[in-house]
């Protein structure tokens, strides 16, 4: 079986934290955990099936590794394989641009064609626009967590995505549900 490949970035921790959340569930033989800060393009050709993380800041910005990896990422060919995203915003801070990063992202990865899964509905969230909407269907591009306001939320929205991407990558492996 084919490992999972699961590159973040991170500011100030949350979104690190929630990669290695994913990796309990999903199991720590299943899915290799990088920092998008210490890769190169030559890591996304060893996974089939990938995972990407990224923080939004500064009114609707990217984080800034991944701004730094911003080229090299829509150089890499994503064609055959199957991507799942995850994005964290604060919906009351910045409700005119909650999770646009993994919006933008999701728009560079999918020049080359993948297979997205991961879709996860928008209802339960208070926002007023995001770029990580896709329009007209009440669903995010990928999982959205929301560690300022709705911290509460997050284990068990982790917990049902991983199970969705779990079936959605066609993984055979034990999953693990958490309460952290
Ligand atoms: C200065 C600043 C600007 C932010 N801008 C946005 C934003 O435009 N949209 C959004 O959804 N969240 C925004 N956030 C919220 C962060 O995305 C959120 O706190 C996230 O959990 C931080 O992740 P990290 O700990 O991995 O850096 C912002 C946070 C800060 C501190």
């Amino acid at each position: 079986m084919g490992k999972i490949g699961l590159f973040f970035g991170s500011d100030e921790g949350n979104t690190e934290r929630v990669a290695y959340r994913i990796q309990k569930r999903l199991g720590e033989d299943v899915v290799d955990v990088m920092d998008i800060a210490d890769v190169t393009q030559l890591e996304f050709a060893d996974y089939d099936k990938i995972i990407l993380g990224i923080l939004t800041w500064d009114f609707g910005q990217i984080q800034s590794d991944w701004e730094e990896f911003w080229d090299d990422i829509a150089a890499v060919d994503f064609s055959g394989k199957t991507v799942a995203l995850f994005g964290l915003g604060d919906q009351f801070g910045y409700g005119d641009y909650f999770l646009d990063a993994m919006g933008m992202l999701h728009d560079v990865i999918i020049q080359s064609g993948p297979d997205i899964v991961g879709h996860w509905p928008t209802a339960g969230y208070e926002f007023d626009a995001s770029k990580a909407e896709i329009p007209g269907t009440g669903m995010f591009v990928g999982l959205a967590l929301d560690e300022d306001q709705q911290e509460d939320l997050s284990a068990d929205r982790l917990n049902r995505w991983c199970v969705q991407i779990h079936r959605e990558f066609g993984l055979t492996t034990p999953i693990t549900e958490l309460e952290d």
